[in-house]
C-alpha cells in the first residue's frame, strides 16, 4: 500500500489508456495520436465520437453507418420528455435536469437486461444516451421559453440539430461549425474528475447510464465543468459594472477573488483548445461587429498572465476561459453552458468505460484511518 495520502489523486497514476493523452507543460492534446488542433479543424464531432470509441477514424461508409444510428436515436419517449417539461417548469438548474432526464432514459431502454460484460450492448445504450442529450437540453430550454419542443431534424449532424431543436429553424453554418468544433474540443481529457467517476462508477460493472449520470454530475461542478457559466457570469458582471475590465479585475484581484477558466490541475501553460477557441471568439466579434465580449475576455486574460504573473506560477487560462464568451455571441443561455459541455463529454465518459471495462479492476482505493480505537460502550441512559 503507498503511504503518503496524495488529497486529490493528485498525480496518481491509477489506469492506462489510449483515448487521450495531456502533455501540462507543452500545453498539447492528443485524441488517439491525433493533434487536438488538427482535429478541431479537419474532423467532425461524430468522426471523434467514432475515433474515441473504436480507436481509429472512420472511413466514410463507417462515418456514414455511425452518425446515422446516432440520428435514429434521437427521439426521447413521452414519460422522459413530461419529466424534462416538469423540471424546466420547475426552473430546475439544467445540469441537475439532464443529470435526472438521462437517469429517466433507462425507463425505456429495449436492452435492459443486456449483461454488462457485453460491451457491444453498451456501445447500443451508449449511442442512445449521445443521441438523446442534446433532444433533452433543446426541450428543456424550449419549455423554459413557453415554447413547445422541436422534433429533431432527420438529417442534420449532431451540432447543427441541437441548434435546429432550440429554434426551429436551420442553423447558421457558421453557427452549427462552431457548436461542432466546440463538441470536439471538450470531447474527452484524460481522467478528468468526471470520466474518473464514470470509471469508478463502471469498474463495478454498473450498467453505462449510471456511469453517465455520475459524470453529469461531477462535470457540474465550478471546479470543473462549471467554470464556463462562471466565466460569463464575470464578464456580465464587468459589463453591468461601472469599470472597465481592467480595473475591474485589478479590484477582484485585490479581493483575493479566483478568476474561473484560470488554472488547471494538469497544464501549467495556456489550454490548447484555450487557444482554439479564442479564436473562433475573435472571427465572431468581426462577424458580429462587436469586439466588446472577446477585448473583456483578453484584457482580463493579459492583466492575470503579464501583470499579475500567474502564467509563471502555472496558472494559465483553460477550456473554459473562452468557450462562454463563443457560446454568449451564438446567442446560447449562460447556464446552457456545462450541459453543452456534457453534450460533448458523454463521448469521453463512455470511451473510458468501454475501454476500462474490456480490462476491468474494481476502483477501490485505501484512506488511513485516524479516528479512536478500542471505544468503550457507553448506554445512552449514562451519556
Ligand atoms: C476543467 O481535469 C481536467 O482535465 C478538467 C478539464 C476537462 O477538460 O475535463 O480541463 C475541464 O474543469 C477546467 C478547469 C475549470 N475550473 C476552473 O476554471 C475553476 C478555477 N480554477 C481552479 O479552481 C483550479 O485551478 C482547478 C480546480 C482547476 C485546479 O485546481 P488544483 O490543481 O487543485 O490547484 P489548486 O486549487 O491547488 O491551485 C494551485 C495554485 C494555488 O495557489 P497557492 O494557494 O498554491 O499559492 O494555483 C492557484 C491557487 O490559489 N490558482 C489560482 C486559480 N486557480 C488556481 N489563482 C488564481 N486564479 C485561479 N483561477
Amino acid at each position: 500500500m503507498l503511504e503518503d495520502v496524495q488529497k486529490g489523486l493528485e498525480g496518481v497514476l491509477v489506469a492506462e489508456s489510449g483515448l487521450s493523452s495531456i502533455d501540462g507543460d507543452a500545453g498539447r492534446l492528443i485524441y488517439r495520436g491525433y493533434n487536438i488542433e488538427t482535429l478541431a479543424r479537419e474532423a467532425t464531432y461524430e468522426e471523434v465520437l467514432y475515433l474515441l470509441w473504436h480507436g481509429e477514424l472512420p472511413t466514410s461508409e463507417e462515418l456514414e453507418e455511425f452518425a446515422g444510428s446516432i440520428q435514429d436515436e434521437r427521439e426521447i419517449d413521452a414519460d422522459v420528455l413530461e419529466i424534462v417539461r416538469r423540471q424546466a417548469v420547475a426552473d430546475e438548474e439544467p445540469m441537475a435536469a439532464l443529470r435526472t432526464a438521462v437517469s429517466a432514459l433507462s425507463m425505456s431502454e429495449p436492452e435492459d437486461d443486456a449483461d454488462p460484460e457485453d460491451l457491444d450492448a453498451t456501445l447500443r445504450k451508449s449511442r442512445r444516451i449521445t443521441a438523446k442529450i442534446p433532444t433533452i437540453l433543446a426541450a428543456f430550454e424550449r419549455y423554459r421559453l413557453g415554447e413547445a419542443p422541436v422534433d429533431p431534424h432527420p438529417d442534420l449532424g449532431l451540432a447543427a440539430n441541437f441548434l435546429y431543436m432550440l429554434t426551429g429553424e436551420e442553423p447558421d453554418p457558421v453557427a452549427a461549425e462552431t457548436i461542432d468544433q466546440a463538441l470536439i474540443l471538450h470531447a474527452d481529457h484524460g481522467l478528468n474528475a468526471s470520466t474518473f467517476t464514470s470509471m469508478v462508477i463502471a469498474s463495478t460493472m454498473a450498467d453505462v447510464y449510471s456511469a453517465v449520470t455520475g459524470g453529469i454530475g461531477a462535470l457540474s461542478g465550478p471546479l470543473h465543468g462549471g467554470a464556463n457559466q462562471d466565466v460569463m457570469e464575470v464578464l456580465i458582471e464587468v459589463d453591468e459594472s461601472d469599470r472597465d475590465p481592467l480595473e475591474w479585475v485589478k479590484n477582484a484581484v485585490d479581493e483575493g477573488r479566483r478568476i474561473p477558466g484560470f488554472g488547471h490541475r494538469v497544464y501549467n501553460v495556456k489550454d490548447p483548445r484555450a487557444k482554439i477557441l479564442q479564436e473562433r471568439c475573435a472571427e465572431l466579434a468581426e462577424a458580429n461587429g462587436d469586439e466588446k465580449w472577446y477585448d473583456y475576455t483578453t484584457t482580463i486574460e493579459q492583466y492575470l498572465t503579464e501583470e499579475q504573473g500567474l502564467v509563471e506560477k502555472g496558472i494559465a487560462p483553460n477550456v473554459d476561459f473562452y468557450s462562454g464568451t463563443v457560446y454568449y455571441q451564438l446567442g446560447i443561455p449562460v447556464d446552457m453552458y456545462t450541459p453543452i459541455f456534457a453534450m460533448s463529454r458523454v463521448g469521453g465518459w463512455v470511451g473510458h468505460v468501454l475501454e476500462y471495462q474490456d480490462d476491468n479492476r474494481l476502483i477501490r482505493p485505501r484512506g488511513r484511518y485516524i479516528g479512536p480505537d478500542d471505544a468503550e460502550w457507553v448506554p445512552i441512559e449514562e451519556r
